[in-house]
């Protein structure tokens, strides 16, 4: 069964009538997905539907075959909701603590986890993201990629099955993307992670890829397919790497299919 289920979802804000204009999508439990799509494309509000931060205007949310009610108060939907953590693009915007551990206790306490099991899981996963030696930092004094690794920490340390990264790098110097991105490979199909970019560099780690475009989803695939097809990706105003550019060069020119595989394997890492 899938671990996200959605079915024909629409939102509209008060000026932007489809925002979301009928999105249906499955992802596995473990499967690491990309959201890929230009600015404007949506893909904030399906991540904020996802975790119940906003009420969809019709349609369905399904997390392990139960419906999420966004609007309902109760035990049950808070239960559901607690089972997604999301990291935001502004590093600086997601921090409640003085330091670090505070940070990351803060959703800990909020669950009421035990002291001890507090001090075991701040220990475990600051360490998991190479942040333990910043612990009494004041995360203000952080880099921007030091920050993001506090928010994956804090979330891995509440333990939710599925981890959104809404544009988590974009706003990283290029040292702090590969601090982060090394952070999320190594998640890998340990939890279930839908990555939000619209950097289709990023898009190598996934399991699947899904292109969002004015309010819906005009592809899903792998991410050979979609990053191959280059008339869907300028539709969707996506730029394509330089090195898709280069492997099209390749093929064109038909030099190798040698030449060829072995791009295309440094490409997609397979
Ligand atoms: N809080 C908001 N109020 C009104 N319109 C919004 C709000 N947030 C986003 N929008 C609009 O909804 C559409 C989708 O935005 P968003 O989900 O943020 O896209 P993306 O994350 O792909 O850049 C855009 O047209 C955007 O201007
Ligand atoms: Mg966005």
């Amino acid at each position: 069964m899938a671990i996200i289920k959605v079915q024909d979802l629409k939102f509209e804000y008060q000026d932007i009538k489809n925002a979301i204009g009928g999105v249906s999508l499955e992802i596995e439990e473990g499967e690491f997905v990309c959201i890929v799509g230009h600015n404007g494309s949506g893909k904030s509000t399906l991540a904020k539907l996802l975790c119940g931060l906003l009420v969809p205007t019709s349609g369905h949310i399904y997390i392990d075959g139960c419906e999420l009610k966004a609007e309902l108060e109760n035990e049950e939907n808070d239960m559901l909701r607690r089972r997604i953590g999301i990291v935001f693009q502004n590093p600086d915007n997601q921090f409640v603590g003085v330091t670090v551990k505070d940070d990351i206790a803060f959703g800990l306490e909020n669950r009421q986890i035990e002291r001890n099991e507090i001090i075991k899981r701040i220990d475990e996963y600051s360490r998991l993201v190479g942040m333990d030696k910043f612990l009494d930092r004041s995360p203000e004094s952080l880099s921007g990629g030091e920050k993001q690794r506090v928010a994956i920490a804090g979330i891995l340390a509440c333990d939710t099955d599925i981890i959104i990264l809404d544009e988590a790098t974009s706003m990283l110097d290029p040292k702090g993307v590969r601090e982060v991105l090394s952070v999320i490979s190594n998640l890998k199909h340990k939890k279930t992670i839908i990555n939000i970019t619209h950097n289709l560099n990023e898009m190598v780690l996934a399991d699947k890829v899904i292109v969002m475009n004015e309010g819906l989803i005009t592809a899903s695939g792998d991410v050979k397919t979609i990053l191959e097809n280059e008339e869907l990706l300028k539709e969707a105003n996506l730029v394509i790497p330089d090195t898709i550019k280069l492997l099209n060069m390749i093929r064109d020119s038909k030099i190798s299919e040698d030449v060829e595989d072995e791009v295309c394997q440094l490409i997609f890492h397979r």
